[in-house]
């Protein structure tokens, strides 16, 4: 399985179009220890031709754009024949709007994520004025039991419920439902590798920290470094949980989790533009590599 990271950032992207916080002026003034990024979202291959999108961000136009194996070769065509989604957020499913001229698309989501994009963000609805069709909606149902993607025909698809929150938009925000936040895990039946992508983990359930023992690569959410960093910044008034994610340093982070497990390789995605391990030149990017994970990059490959 090919694993292309597209995007590494969370909502907003780095530079965010109306943030000065440390890490999007430096990327402004050129320092190059801080990288461009755009917002998360990957995508998977078998044959290196067919591609399956998990999410779709809003910088998916871009994102194609900077992926030669994603252009399409004849007169009219996509590579992506599968699009999954995680949750409903913005940042992974406003980029459907702008595939609008490949629709019909066939879409794998949970019926409360169905539900939010056809009534509270009704994109679902409004695609079907694009070529009679829109999305052809395939129901995933977070019990961790496989589902097949045509495409990746040699790999089973597992969804694991997650706790973290429904979109900002949402009814359910902070009383989120089962579905409103996934996990994948893709196994290829053919390496027996195991890939778990979350990228939006608001508490760590034991079925949670199972899955992660179990994969071979693992990427996760890097959002925040300290719960309250969006505060302490004057950046907003909701703590790191509040919003559904944990954050990597502290008791009970991330990082402490991630060192707990011996097997998988540790990848960061979904990473706030103001999280100060963007900068290689900050004391928590050094501290945050010597634990042996990962920064995942617009563009990083990965093969299992
Ligand atoms: C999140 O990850 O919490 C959301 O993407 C927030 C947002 O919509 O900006
Ligand atoms: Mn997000
Ligand atoms: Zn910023």
């Amino acid at each position: 399985m090919k694993i292309q990271v597209l995007g590494s950032g969370a909502g907003g992207g780095l530079p965010q179009f109306n943030c000065n916080c440390d890490n999007c002026k430096a990327y402004r003034e050129g320092k190059k220890s801080v990288k461009r990024r755009t917002q998360s979202s990957i995508t998977l291959s078998e044959d290196g031709e067919n591609w399956v999108l998990f999410n779709a961000s809003p910088d998916i136009l871009e994102q194609i754009h900077n992926s030669p194996f994603l252009h399409p070769t004849q007169k009219r065509e996509t590579k992506i024949k599968a699009i999954v989604f995680n949750d409903a957020q913005i940042d992974h499913t406003t980029g459907l709007l702008m595939l609008r001229e490949g629709c019909p698309h066939q879409v794998y989501c949970t019926k409360e994520v169905n539900d939010e994009l056809n009534t509270s963000f009704p994109l679902f609805k409004m695609l079907k004025h694009w070529n009679g069709g829109g999305t052809f909606w395939n129901e995933i149902t977070p019990d961790n039991k496989a589902f097949e993607i045509p495409v990746m025909p040699n790999h089973d698809f597992y969804a694991l419920p997650l706790i973290s929150n429904a979109p900002p938009y949402s009814k359910y925000r902070d009383t989120p439902r089962s579905g409103d936040n996934i996990g994948l895990v893709v196994h290829n039946k053919k390496t027996d590798k195991k890939l778990f992508y979350l990228p939006g983990l608001g508490v760590l359930e034991n079925h949670v920290l199972e899955a992660m023992k179990d994969a071979d690569v693992i990427l996760i959410e890097g959002t925040l470094w300290t719960n309250d960093e969006m505060i302490k910044g004057n950046f907003s008034s909701k703590l790191g949980t509040d919003m559904g994610h944990m954050p990597l340093n502290g008791q009970g982070g991330l990082i402490e989790i991630l060192d707990t497990l011996e097997k998988p390789r540790k990848i960061l995605i979904h990473i706030n533009n103001t999280n100060p391990i963007l900068d290689e030149e900050n004391d928590e990017y050094h501290e945050l590599i010597s634990h042996g994970i990962e920064i995942s990059y617009d563009g990083m490959s990965i093969e299992i």
